[in-house]
């Protein structure tokens, strides 16, 4: 598998966000807590999102967590 950067702000690479998801994240949020990180500008959230959907089914809570990046 070939590693991207996913997360700029945060440093998380499609490695690490499909290790949190595999660990039992189903939000951005949760993958960014998986790694004491918190959400900063949100952009990573639609792409971690459709990797929660490809992993782990459609149960993903993008709308909160999408509102809580952009407070
Ligand atoms: S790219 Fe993930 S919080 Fe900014």
């Amino acid at each position: 598998m070939v590693r991207m950067i996913i997360c700029v702000c945060r440093g998380l690479n499609t490695s690490k966000v499909s290790d949190a998801i595999a660990a039992g994240a189903r939000s951005p949020r949760a993958v960014h807590s998986h790694y004491q990180t918190t959400i900063n500008c949100g952009k990573c959230c639609e792409t971690v999102c459709g990797m929660i959907r490809e992993q782990a089914g459609p149960n993903v809570s993008e709308g909160q967590d999408m509102l809580a990046a952009a407070e």
